[in-house]
């Protein structure tokens, strides 16, 4: 995956259509809005100078195609309804995680041309990314306005907070740690959602019996590989010591990280043949169709089987916490800031004051799979899997996501998201542990 570099190279821009997906119904199936060509050139799509202009917003994320773009277009609906002046430029690049539009953000703005706002991480990414590079403007002012301070989780606004300064909005907290499972299988062969790494295996050996692949995995875009092994971390080390990781304080050459090494390798023995074909959403698909049981990833693909595919919590997937993580929840908020030298803050401001209210998040969330941010949103407006996260939120133990940018800073993830890549297919312990060593100490004090 690319990672957010400040230094990284132009040349990384435009690389949006080449991780095609293995199916048609698969969420990037869709062509990039044609917004997207004209965004990497520093365009609208009306071929204007972009990031802002009077009464024009250039929103850019990696939100298109299945799973991810409908929150997004019921956010610029409703923006756009309430400020009938205001254009919306929807700059979404597509590939999961950012694989692509992380790149040509870098270009973007190593070009001068920062969009309007665009979608950031809460943690590492935003403050060890574009913060550190100073270019981004705090927006504390927004914060203190809205009198936010008590609406959204502590914790959370310290992860977007550097030296006493607000950088950005979150507009949503997912959770990375969720197995997702088929429902009718589970039923069907009288199984329990497994909870800790033992159960996984007497229930994936079971599954395999009846000829059934038990996990799915789509790492055509490698980061949902360490996806799922930074939930495996998690469940081996607990949250103290997974914490220590991204601060230096535990090695990566601890026994405890082999023994999480050690069962990457034994969960990666029950994938499907075709993984490195798939992306997120045709994995998860499998899971849908009954092809697969299970599936480690985000809630995005809550927000993918209830709003894309139609399919009910509870009834036709079901859900737990990736082995041994019971209590603990890996954050991935989805966070957007005011870059400097934008043309028209005034209306990025107006766009984050929009985000950050009650109505913007019970707009979003519910469709996208994620929880509201503030803590005053309204559960009624979401389903079943909704209602439990927001219920699980208020009494985890928090833990920042790796793959999702949040625990350390971009130099690291891309040098572990390459080395998990690796150990896929290579099942090197050695050789993956060596390098996240070697990564740990180059990146992190
Ligand atoms: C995450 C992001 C989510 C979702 C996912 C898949 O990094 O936070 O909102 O888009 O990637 O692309």
């Amino acid at each position: 995956m690319e990672s957010i570099d400040p230094d990284a190279e132009p040349e990384n821009a435009g690389t949006e259509t080449e991780n095609e997906p293995a199916d048609d119904t698969g969420g990037n199936a869709e062509e990039p809005a044609d917004e997207n060509e004209a965004a990497e050139n520093g365009e609208n799509a009306d071929g204007e100078a972009s990031g802002g202009g009077e009464g024009e917003l250039e929103i850019f994320s990696w939100w298109t195609g299945a799973g991810e773009e409908a929150g997004l277009l019921a956010l610029i609906d409703q923006f756009e309804s309430d400020n009938p002046d205001v254009s919306v430029v929807n700059a979404a690049v597509a590939g999961g995680a950012g694989t692509n539009a992380q790149a040509v953000l870098a270009s973007r703005m190593q070009g001068n041309d920062p969009p309007g706002t665009f979608q950031i991480h809460a943690g590492a990414a935003l403050n060890t990314g574009w913060v550190e590079a100073g270019r981004m403007e705090p927006i504390t002012d927004i914060w203190e306005e809205e009198e936010w301070m008590d609406k959204f989780p502590e914790d959370l606004i310290d992860m977007i907070t550097s030296d006493g300064e607000i950088y950005s909005v979150p507009v949503n907290i997912h959770r990375s740690n969720t197995m997702f499972f088929n429902q009718s299988i589970f039923d069907e062969y009288g199984l329990e959602a497994p909870t800790t790494f033992d159960e996984f295996y007497d229930v994936a050996d079971q599954l395999e019996a009846e000829g059934i692949v038990p996990l799915a995995l789509g790492d055509t875009e490698s980061w949902t590989a360490l996806h799922l092994f930074e939930t495996i971390l998690l469940g081996v080390l607990g949250p103290d010591s997974y914490n220590q990781l991204w601060s230096g304080e535990l090695g990566f050459d601890s026994p405890e990280v082999a023994e999480a090494v050690e069962h990457f390798d034994r969960m990666l023995e029950y994938i499907n043949d075709d993984h490195a074909a798939r992306n997120w959403q045709d994995a998860a698909q499998m899971v849908a169709q009954g092809d697969a049981a299970m599936n480690v990833m985000g809630d995005w693909a809550a927000g993918y089987f209830a709003t894309d595919l139609e399919l009910e919590p509870n009834v036709d997937f079901g859900w737990a916490e990736t082995p041994d993580t019971e209590g603990e929840f890996i954050i991935v908020s989805d966070t957007f800031g005011l870059p400097q030298d934008v043309d028209d803050p005034d209306t990025v401001r107006d766009f984050l004051t929009f985000l950050g209210s009650v109505e913007a998040q019970d707009t979003f969330n519910p469709l996208k799979g994620s929880i509201p941010a503030r803590v005053d949103a309204d559960p009624e407006q979401y389903n079943e899997y909704g209602q439990e996260t927001i219920d699980d939120f208020q009494n985890a133990s928090l833990a920042p996501s790796l793959a999702h940018n949040s625990a350390a800073p971009a130099g690291f993830v891309s040098q572990a998201d390459q080395a998990v890549n690796i150990f896929v297919s290579s099942r090197n312990h050695e050789q993956l542990i060596d390098s996240l060593q070697t990564a740990q100490e180059e990146n992190i004090q």
